[in-house]
């Protein structure tokens, strides 16, 4: 919903998609125009044939057929993956997944087919987190499901409160190829 909110300008409509009701509740209220609908990206996305002018794939899973028939022709694909040294230094010293080595050339696996790269760029944000926003930062990435609570809580305490974290950023932008 943030980033959504940031991309609509001054006119344009959005639609949130996720399979997580709660997650779109929020989506729901970060802007006016932004309408929110609970689908599965893996099913049929609940968008009529060449409706979209831009579809903005920040964090998520990536259907390529779906997004190629609801982009309307020389519509773009926008997708947001975690850039190198994403969570540094937290990746190290919490035990974090780290972003996978291969994970450009998995997106051209998903998308290649069905899509051309057009645009790239890479964009970082310092931050400086408090211990209770390092927990969250953990918790809503997928090593909340890999780390004991207890073992976690440790390692951040041993961090300097607040702690310079970089967030990293790689977009692509790609338009549907003819
Ligand atoms: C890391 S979050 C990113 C959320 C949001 N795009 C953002 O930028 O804040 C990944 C999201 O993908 C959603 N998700 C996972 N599998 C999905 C699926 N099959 N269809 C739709 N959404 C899915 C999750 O519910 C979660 O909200």
């Amino acid at each position: 919903g943030y980033y959504l909110a940031a991309a609509l300008g001054d006119a344009a409509a959005g639609i949130a998609l996720d399979v997580s009701k709660h997650a779109l509740k929020r989506a729901a209220r970060a802007h006016p125009r932004i309408g929110a609908v609970v689908a599965d990206v893996w099913r049929p996305i609940p968008v009529g044939d060449d409706r979209v002018d831009v579809l903005l794939n920040v964090f998520a899973p990536r259907n390529a057929e779906e997004f190629a028939r609801v982009l309307r022709p020389g519509g773009s694909l926008v997708v947001v993956t975690p850039g190198p040294g994403h969570l540094s230094p937290l990746v190290e010293r919490l035990g974090l997944l780290s972003v996978d080595e291969d994970k450009d050339r998995r997106l051209e696996d998903a998308l290649g087919g069905r899509f051309a790269r057009f645009g790239e760029e890479t964009e970082e944000i310092a931050l400086s987190l408090r211990h209770d926003e390092v927990g969250a930062v953990v918790g809503m990435g997928p090593s909340a499901w890999h780390t004991r609570p207890e073992e976690l809580a440790a390692k951040i305490d041993a961090l300097p409160d607040p702690v310079p974290v970089t967030a990293s950023f790689h977009i692509t932008r790609w338009t549907a190829s003819s």
